[in-house]
């Protein structure tokens, strides 16, 4: 344990690039909801809730993560989740985040896609008016559903475009990864890509490099989510490198659910160090065991990562963002200064 370096992560500023907002869902305010809004839980403690997150996979994350998305139903549920998250990410020096959303988890259960737009976005709102927080969000489309389904969802997305401008920027895909690749939504992600909304996408999590050479070709995505399965395959491995197409790696994701057995066997500080442009987030926080600072921790503890190499990170995560060159710019300062002044104490 390095008490320095670790103090070093609490107060570097970054920017959180993958998060799926409902995956920052703790026991205890699903329990509240739950109560709230009388919904019946598989579970009679938080202790119990909390005892089950043992996951041999991503399937088997997915089973309780939608499960638990039952006790979101009304704008202030979002709201609050929503509030929860950002409390936590400006605790761990967290300047920006770009959260993903699953609004098909929601309009299957009958909550109408405007409410969950709305409680997200009022919280976004919020934290950037009390505190300069920045915030944006991308709408992912579930991969175990049909292209159909996501055409539909951007249509219903589409008309809310104007009262989201400020804090809607993009799609991503996520879901159960192995068979259901990239090419499934080329149709939808073009249709994305002509309202002129970013393009982001998991791939090679689970599924193989082909997915990732997918989502790039068939998709045209301008990030991959995790993208740690790049490294079997060298000539993708040069691509990413030469593209500098960034990685949204979840180190803790990737322990929780079997990707890796050992953070220390961990892919993430060898691709830095082949100069991939690679950046650390959360994922799920409440499912895998810590948010942004954890995960930094964490991965810094078992991968030796230098003061260096986590500057490094810091300032990919606000290169590879969708913010504006100028906003980027102030960031890297930010960061600058930050080491600048750390060196002198
Ligand atoms: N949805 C929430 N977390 C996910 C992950 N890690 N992979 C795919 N889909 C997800
Ligand atoms: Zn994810």
């Amino acid at each position: 344990m390095n008490t320095s370096l670790h103090d070093f992560i609490r107060g570097l500023p970054k920017a959180e690039l993958h998060l799926h907002i409902e995956g920052s869902l703790e026991p205890e305010l699903m329990f509240a909801l739950a109560q709230r809004n009388r919904v019946a839980l598989p579970y009679a403690s938080v202790e119990e809730v909390r005892a089950a997150y043992d996951f041999s996979d991503l399937q088997s994350f997915l089973d309780l993560y939608y499960a638990g998305a039952a006790v979101l139903q009304t704008e202030q549920d979002f709201y609050e989740l929503s509030a929860a998250y950002i409390a936590r990410a400006r605790a761990d020096n967290v300047r920006h985040v770009e959260l993903f959303f699953d609004p098909q988890t929601h309009t299957g259960r009958g909550v109408e896609i405007a409410i969950v737009f709305a409680g997200i976005a009022r919280a976004l709102r919020e934290a950037r008016l009390e505190h300069g927080f920045s915030g944006s969000m991308i709408m992912c489309f579930l991969r175990h559903l049909s292209q159909e389904d996501a055409l539909a969802t951007l249509q219903a997305a589409l008309p809310l475009r104007e009262q989201y401008a400020d804090l809607w920027i993009g799609v991503g895909l996520d879901s159960g990864e192995v068979g259901n690749p990239p090419e499934k939504f080329a149709q939808v992600y073009a249709q994305a890509r002509e309202c002129g909304l970013h393009l982001v996408a998991h791939a090679g999590e689970e599924g193989p490099p082909a997915y990732i050479h997918g989502a790039l070709d068939a998709l045209q995505v301008e990030r991959i989510d995790h993208g740690v399965r790049a490294e079997e395959d060298p000539a993708l491995m040069r691509r990413l490198q030469q593209s500098q197409m960034p990685l949204t790696v979840c180190p803790l994701s990737n322990l929780k659910l079997c990707v890796v057995e050992d953070l220390r066997e961990h892919n993430l500080a060898r691709m830095l160090r082949a100069g991939l442009c690679v950046t650390v987030n959360s994922d799920d926080p409440a499912y895998f065991g810590g948010y942004m600072n954890a995960n930094f921790i964490a991965t810094a503890d078992a991968l030796h990562l230098s003061r260096e190499e986590l500057v490094q990170l810091a300032k990919n995560s606000f290169t590879a963002s969708f913010a504006n060159a100028e906003q980027k710019q102030q960031w890297l300062r930010e960061v600058d200064e930050y080491q600048a002044q750390f060196a002198a104490n």
